[in-house]
């Protein structure tokens, strides 16, 4: 077997075999098959697509390209959720309280932002001390000890998802379905859970833009998880603009926080957390509807229940748990700057990727993987589509460095708004499911 006469039959839009894609896969993670070649395979790949068969296949060579997490002898049952990538998308870190504290466990291994995306482990990485990286036997023995552990993805899990990621973000490969199904699936397959919940994301700030094609994702993904014998399922939500109000690494651990503490009651971010931990709790078998186990996951906010549990997992992994009581803890930037508009109207479009590429450019993400970043930097947006401005009020903060980055992003944030003169519907977070 050759990789050019691979390359080439997906290049005329042939449909590759099992062992094709083994081949490609694995020469690729072993350094036997050069960068250019798995860029041109997975420029093939994203423009001839794979059909269902093909997409299982990539998707399981990926899995078996590294170690696999067993979780067999942790008691009671294991669930894993996954965003398909978002600006202001926290949901992980009230996800993993709520569902612990209703009884599950959450072992969940989480990646880094990167773009105009944010990751879970930045996040967690704002609260000082916190260690996002365990040994298996401690990972696995905080699990078992308080239901949750949050850590970096290892790099013996699906190390080919880990090579061929890096290069799909240089070659402008990262938006192909059976590319994301493979990458997503293969390292949620690795990582040894029963249950799976995918929050795929639609809009404009995501990798699907359009609510079809998030579906056609979603379904890939369900297909592929079930198949594997995981109970899986995936909920569309909307990224026209952002979840959080908070967008940065520290700001969105503080409304994470405030959220816990029971601040934040109708935010979309608790909306949205609420409705993914009430799946994960109904897929579980502990509640017998959706309503019920909606109660279940408010429930555990509303009691403190979840705080206590996020207690537990920054007491186990930071070391204490000072800054959930005390969000001012956490990392601060020195210069805040409000923002206000100087006309009356409604919010009718917020430019998502903009704003999520502005607070990257504040130092909140990284345009090199190799990048730092500024934990304290970012937006909190107090407005969403549907509210009403008025002239002269604040909607917008930027937490920000230095004077001059803050002044640049205040003229991209307006600039990144609609205003409509008439009244302008809220819109929906929940799109679709796929079961
Ligand atoms: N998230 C992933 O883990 N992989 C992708 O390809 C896209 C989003």
């Amino acid at each position: 077997m050759k990789p050019y006469d691979i390359i080439l039959k997906k290049r005329d839009g042939g449909k590759l075999s099992k062992e094709e894609i083994d081949f490609f896969v694995n020469g690729f993670t072993k350094g036997e098959i050069p960068d250019y070649q798995m860029s041109a395979f997975l420029m093939a790949i994203f423009l001839k697509g794979m059909d269902e068969v093909e997409t299982r296949d990539i998707t399981v060579s990926m899995t078996d390209s590294g170690d696999k997490m067993d979780l067999s002898d942790i008691d009671g049952i294991k669930v894993d959720k996954h965003s398909t990538g978002g600006v202001g998308d926290t949901t992980t870190l009230l996800i993993g309280p709520i569902v612990a504290a209703a009884g599950l466990k959450f072992a969940k291994m989480s990646g880094r932002g990167l773009g105009h995306t944010g990751g879970t482990v930045d996040k967690l990485e704002a609260i000082e001390g916190y260690r996002t990286s365990l040994t298996e036997k401690e990972f696995k023995d905080q699990v078992k000890k308080i239901g949750l552990a949050v850590i970096s993805s290892t790099g013996d899990i699906a190390p080919a998802d880990k090579k061929m990621y890096a290069l799909r973000d240089v070659t402008a490969t990262v938006d192909s379905i059976p590319l994301i199904a493979g990458s997503i699936m293969s390292k949620k397959l690795a990582s040894g859970s029963d249950v799976i919940l995918l929050d795929v994301k639609a809009g404009k700030g995501a990798f699907m833009k359009t609510v079809e094609d998030a579906k056609k994702l979603a379904e890939a993904l369900v297909s592929i998880g079930n198949r594997a014998g995981k109970k899986t399922m995936a909920v569309i939500t909307d990224m026209d603009q952002p979840l959080n109000t908070h967008i940065g690494n520290a700001l969105e651990v503080k409304e994470v926080f405030e959220t816990l503490s029971g601040e934040h009651k109708d935010s979309a971010l608790r909306e949205i957390s609420v409705y993914l931990s009430a799946n994960l709790i109904m897929m579980a078998g502990l509640a017998e509807n959706l309503d019920k186990a909606i109660e279940i996951a408010n429930d555990m906010i509303d009691s403190g229940k979840a705080k206590e549990k996020m207690r537990e997992l920054l007491e186990c992994q930071a070391g204490s748990s000072k800054s959930l009581d005390d969000p001012g803890l956490l990392p601060k930037a020195p210069v805040v700057m409000p923002v206000s508009l100087d006309v009356d109207g409604w919010i009718k479009e917020i430019d998502v990727l903009e704003l999520g590429i502005t607070a990257r450019d504040l130092g909140a993400g990284r345009i090199k993987k190799e990048d730092s970043i500024d934990p304290a930097v970012g937006i909190v947006m107090n407005k969403r589509v549907g509210d009403k401005v008025s002239k002269g009020e604040t909607i917008a903060y930027i937490h920000a460095s230095s004077e001059d980055s803050a002044k640049e992003a205040i003229e991209r944030l307006k600039k990144s708004l609609t205003i409509s003169e008439t009244e302008v519907e809220h819109k929906p977070l929940i799109l679709g499911k796929v079961e």
